[in-house]
Parts: structure tokens; sequence; C-alpha cells
């Protein structure tokens, strides 16, 4: 089953100069893409389009055969409250939450109970390394621990898509990996589909397509 398409997407970034035009990608459940390409070619740009957070120039993006441009205020909510979760590549946490109600937030706007979204947000953050940063606060928090936090808030409410930007640009080998391992098993217990912007090629080699942007 086709989960999210995008069809002749094109986005202008002035008169002169499109990054990128005409541009295809049909996703299927539960499938993982790659999405590589040189700094400044375009997928942070690509990533915000699929996620409905900007709109294209041309063309236009499909969740589940709807049009994202065609849906009303509520469905789109639901769309970014329930169906999507988002690693942004600036981690975007919110400053007033520790690590551990930052992770939860997604699963209380679903509506899970508050024991279980703590007991998912523990589970997470232990398994990223961060069993002893529950109560830090993103200000004292390293970028690369703020990057782990923000990826178990991209997965705690079980998305039907992760969308990930450069999700262990910050980290060090060993906790890149674990990030990676984590990502991947996460979405493929819950049939996940994610795409994810790396500079990696060894990242890039998990998932099960690649897909480079060039100018
Ligand atoms: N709204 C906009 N107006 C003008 N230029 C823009 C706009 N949005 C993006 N750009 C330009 O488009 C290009 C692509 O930016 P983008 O952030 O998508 O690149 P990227 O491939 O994610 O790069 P990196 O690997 O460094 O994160 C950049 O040159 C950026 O300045
Ligand atoms: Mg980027």
């Amino acid at each position: 089953m086709v989960l999210l398409e995008a069809e002749k997407l094109g986005r202008q970034v002035s008169a002169d100069r499109w990054l990128f035009r005409d541009l295809n990608i049909s996703l299927a459940a539960g499938e993982q893409l790659a999405l590589q390409g040189a700094s400044g070619v375009g997928k942070s740009t690509l990533l915000n389009l699929l996620a409905g957070l900007d709109q294209a120039d041309e063309g236009r993006i499909l969740f589940e055969g709807k049009d994202l441009k065609k849906m009303g205020g509520d469905e789109h909510l639901h769309l970014h409250r329930i169906a999507f979760g988002f690693v942004f590549q600036a981690f975007h946490l919110m400053p007033h939450l520790n690590a551990l109600q930052n992770v939860m937030v997604p699963c209380l706007i679903a509506g899970l109970p508050l024991d279980q979204a703590k007991a998912r947000a523990q589970a997470l953050l232990n398994e990223l390394g961060l069993a002893e940063s529950y109560e830090k606060f993103p200000a004292v928090l390293s970028g690369g621990e703020q990057q782990r936090i923000a990826l178990a808030r991209a997965l705690i409410h079980r998305p039907k898509i992760v969308l990930a930007d450069e999700p262990t640009g910050n980290l060090d080998p060993v906790s890149a990996n674990l990030a990676l391992e984590l990502l991947c098993r996460s979405c493929r217990e819950h049939h996940a589909a994610l795409v994810m912007v790396t500079h990696s090629d060894k990242a890039a080699e998990r998932l099960d397509r690649r897909l480079f942007l060039t100018n």
C-alpha cells in the first residue's frame, strides 16, 4: 500500500533558482528511504514539504491518497499529532520542559494515560543512554543529548511515518549506531515508514532505498 506520494513536486527559492522540479516519490507503508545529497541541495526543504510543514510551488503530496493541501484543519492537525513523527535538524525541544516531559508530549496530545506515556518515554531514553537525564532541561544538555531526545519524541506515539533530518548528525559513532538501531527497529516493529536525511553512506545502506538529490 502506498502511504506517501509526491507528484511532480517543485520548490523555487528565487526567480531563477529551483531547488528541485518534477520530483516524484512513492513510499510504501513500512518502507525505509534514505535521502542524500550535498549540503544546500534541498533535503531539509523536501522533508518539510513531505511533512506538510511547508508548501510546494508545483505538484502535490498525497498521504494515504489524500492531497495534503486539500485537507481541512482537523485532518491536518491529526496528521501532525498522530500520524507523523518528525526529527528536526535543529531539534526544536521545548525549553521549559525537561527531557522526560519533552519526549512524553506527543503521547499526551494523542490522549495516552500519563503513566503509559511516562513508561514509554523512560524506555526510549534508557535505550538511547539517557537514563540519567530525565530531569534535565534542554539548556544544560549537549547537542547530541538533545538530538537523542528529539528522536525519542518522534517515535513515542508510534506514528505511521517518521521523517528524520540527519537524526544522528551530532552523535559520536557509538551513540549514532545506537540511535540508528532504535530508529530502524522501532519503525519496523510498528510498521512505520521512514524518510531519513543522512550524509552517512553506512547509515543509508541500512534502509530499503536511497534517493540522491542533486542540482
Ligand atoms: N524559503 C527560502 N527562501 C530562500 N532560500 C531558501 C528557502 N528555503 C531554503 N532555501 C535555500 O535552499 C537551499 C537548500 O536548503 P536546505 O536546508 O533544504 O538544504 P539541505 O540539503 O538540507 O542542506 P544541509 O545538508 O546543509 O542541511 C539553501 O541554499 C537555502 O538557503
Ligand atoms: Mg538540511
